[in-house]
Parts: C-alpha cells; structure tokens; sequence
C-alpha cells in the first residue's frame, strides 16, 4: 500500500486529483493536508469512491512539527502539493500571505520531506516522490513541438504580464509577482 499525502485537497484541483486516485488506483491511502483556507471546502470530497483508503487532516503546510508527525505517523512515500495561495488577483492586493504560503510552506513541506525520506528512514530513492502541482509562471512554457519535461527539467518562473509605460511596474510583475505569487 503506498501512503499518499495530498495537500489541498480541498480545493479545486486537489479534490478532484483524490477521487480520481482512489477510483483509479486501489493500492494507496490517501491522506489529504488541508487548513481548509477560504478556498477549501469539504463538500469538494463527499461521496468518495472507497472512503476507507482516505483520511482527512486539518493543518497547515507552513508548521514543521506538525509535517513531522504526519509523515512518521502515516509513513508517508509520497507527497502531492497543491496547497497554495491560487488567485493572481489577491496577490495583487495582498502578497504576504502568498509568499508564505507558496514560498514558505512549499519548502518546509520540501525540508520535511527531506528529513523524513533522506535522514530518518533512508528510503531508496525509487520508492518516494514529490510531485509539486503549480503554474506556467513556476515551471515556464513548453513551446509546441518541444519534447514534454523530465523530472530533472529545471524550475523556469517567469511573468507573461508586462506594462507598457511603467519600467518599474514591468519590473515587479515580471520578476517580484511570479515569484511571491507562486513557488520559486
Ligand atoms: N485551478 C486552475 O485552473 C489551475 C491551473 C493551473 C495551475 N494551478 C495550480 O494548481 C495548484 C492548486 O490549484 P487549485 O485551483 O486547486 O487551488 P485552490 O485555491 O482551489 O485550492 C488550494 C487549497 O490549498 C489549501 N491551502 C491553502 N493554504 C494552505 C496551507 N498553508 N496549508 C494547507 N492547505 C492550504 C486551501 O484550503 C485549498 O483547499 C496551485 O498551485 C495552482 O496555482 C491551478
């Protein structure tokens, strides 16, 4: 049985990833990480398919000890992260949250992640993953023809909002919004 930690699965994309998994794939239980934010919602995971293989957590991406505990106690092998701060448009207005949720939460959940595969328990390699669900604006665009990305294709963060008249504003939305609004 493989142990699968979502975060945000509450969400939009999230939810739906979880009832595709558990319908699809009868070898994993399913735990999903969620501080159930304005964008969270519970409804989104009624009617599960196998209700048994998925577990609820409330909690937040941001709090190390608590990542600790869920991956020891639940032997967490995998991690799919969703967790995020999504809307462009609220990070205009308010980007504090968006740095730390997207910037310092996706690495506590990394050095976690790191400790717990790497330092506690030694995984084989070929046996954990991290998948990081983001944007265009975090792993850049793939033009048509190119071949599809590898695992090893790095991070590309990148803007595609430039402003006409305002250098400096076509400074910070090119290089300060996509790196507070999503991961680096
Ligand atoms: N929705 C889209 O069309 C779309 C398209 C491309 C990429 N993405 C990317 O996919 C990812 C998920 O998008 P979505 O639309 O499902 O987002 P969403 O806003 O619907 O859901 C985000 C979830 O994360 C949870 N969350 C927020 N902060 C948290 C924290 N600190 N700790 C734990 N949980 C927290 C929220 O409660 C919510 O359930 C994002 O990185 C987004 O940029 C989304």
């Amino acid at each position: 049985m493989k142990n699968v930690l979502v975060t945000g699965g509450a969400g939009f994309i999230g939810s739906n990833f979880i009832r595709y998994l558990l319908d699809v794939e009868k070898n994993v239980q399913v735990f999903n990480l969620d501080a159930l934010t304005y964008a969270g919602s519970l409804e989104n995971l009624k009617d599960l398919p196998d209700p048994l293989r998925y577990t609820f957590i409330k909690g937040d991406i941001t709090d190390q000890s608590f990542l600790d505990a869920v991956l020891r106690e639940r032997q967490v092998d995998t991690i799919v992260h969703f967790a995020a701060e999504s809307h462009v448009d609220r990070s205009i207005l308010g980007p504090a949250q968006f740095m730390h949720t997207n910037i310092i939460g996706t690495f506590t959940l990394l050095e976690a992640a790191r400790k717990y595969w790497l330092q506690e328990n030694d995984f084989p390699r070929d046996q954990i993953r991290f998948h990081h669900i983001s944007t265009d604006e975090v792993f850049g665009s793939l033009a048509p023809g190119e071949p599809a990305w590898t695992e090893e294709t790095p991070y590309a963060p990148n803007s595609p909002m430039p402003h006409p008249r305002h250098p400096a504003i076509t400074l910070y939305v090119r290089m300060v919004i996509p790196m507070v609004c999503h991961t680096a």
